[in-house]
């Protein structure tokens, strides 16, 4: 059974990923800052629930440890957060603990259980507006900076790991219903959720290091 680890799965896109993996026969290891407040995740079936804070090192190091040597197929770093409206230093350094260091942190600490796996991916839930090519407007500058520096930290680690055969690619959700997006958005989670999937499945190690929507759109940097 492939197993997978999804970041921030109580709630949004990363609760319906651990639905839909879980449901496709994955064992889903879903993380969550507070697991005893995590009921549905915890109800469903074949799913570990692992306690995690992304802008906590000592608990990204404790994760990592209680792993210990397990294959992992595929990481999914989902977890993040949105805003500020305006200027706000701390709320931007959040952004990035959060949004980027978090993920890279993660990425490395579970580096060795990726590379003994079957599939050796690892993606990173981005967005489309940390596309520097695509920005037209100038909205959103801190989201959309932390986004940015995302993809490029995961572009560093897609090449300095592509001779051991890992495949790190960066996906866009699409603008989905959940409580970052809000009820106006696209998409529902389970359309994007689903879109995503397919396009995950899909990847080879030639498309390590791309940008993808989950449509399968390539984004331009
Ligand atoms: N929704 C959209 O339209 C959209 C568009 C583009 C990109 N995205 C990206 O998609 C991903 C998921 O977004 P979403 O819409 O599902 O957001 P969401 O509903 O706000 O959920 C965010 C998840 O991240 C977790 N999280 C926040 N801070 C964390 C931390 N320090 N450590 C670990 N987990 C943390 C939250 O846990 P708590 O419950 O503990 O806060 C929650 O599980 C994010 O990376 C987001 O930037 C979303």
């Amino acid at each position: 059974m492939a197993t997978i680890i999804i970041t921030g799965a109580n709630r949004g896109l990363g609760l319906e990923m651990a639905k839909q993996y879980a449901a496709n026969g994955w064992h889903v290891i879903g993380t969550a800052r507070e697991p005893e407040k995590a009921k549905e995740l915890q109800a469903i079936d074949d799913v570990k629930v692992m306690q995690l804070d992304a802008a906590d090192d000592a608990s990204v190091q404790k994760f990592a440890d209680q792993l210990g040597g397990q294959p992992v197929d595929l990481f999914i770093n989902n977890a993040g957060i949105f805003g500020p409206s305006e200027f706000d230093r701390d709320e931007w350094l959040d952004l990035f603990n959060v949004n980027v260091i978090g993920p890279v942190k993660l990425a490395t600490a579970l580096k060795d259980n990726v590379a003994k796996s079957a599939d050796r991916k690892m993606v990173v839930i981005s967005s489309q507006v940390g596309s520097i090519a695509e920005n037209e407007t100038g909205s959103m500058m801190y989201y959309r900076t932390s986004k940015a520096a995302v993809n490029q930290a995961w572009n560093c680690l897609a090449q300095q790991w592509k001779d051991e055969g890992l495949t790190l690619a960066m996906m866009h959700p699409g603008w989905v219903q959940t409580d970052m997006g809000g009820e106006n958005a696209d998409l529902t989670a389970q359309e994007s959720v689903e879109g995503m999937r397919s396009v995950i499945d899909r990847l080879t190690h030639d498309q390590n290091a791309k940008f993808y929507d989950y449509s399968g759109r390539e984004i331009p940097w």
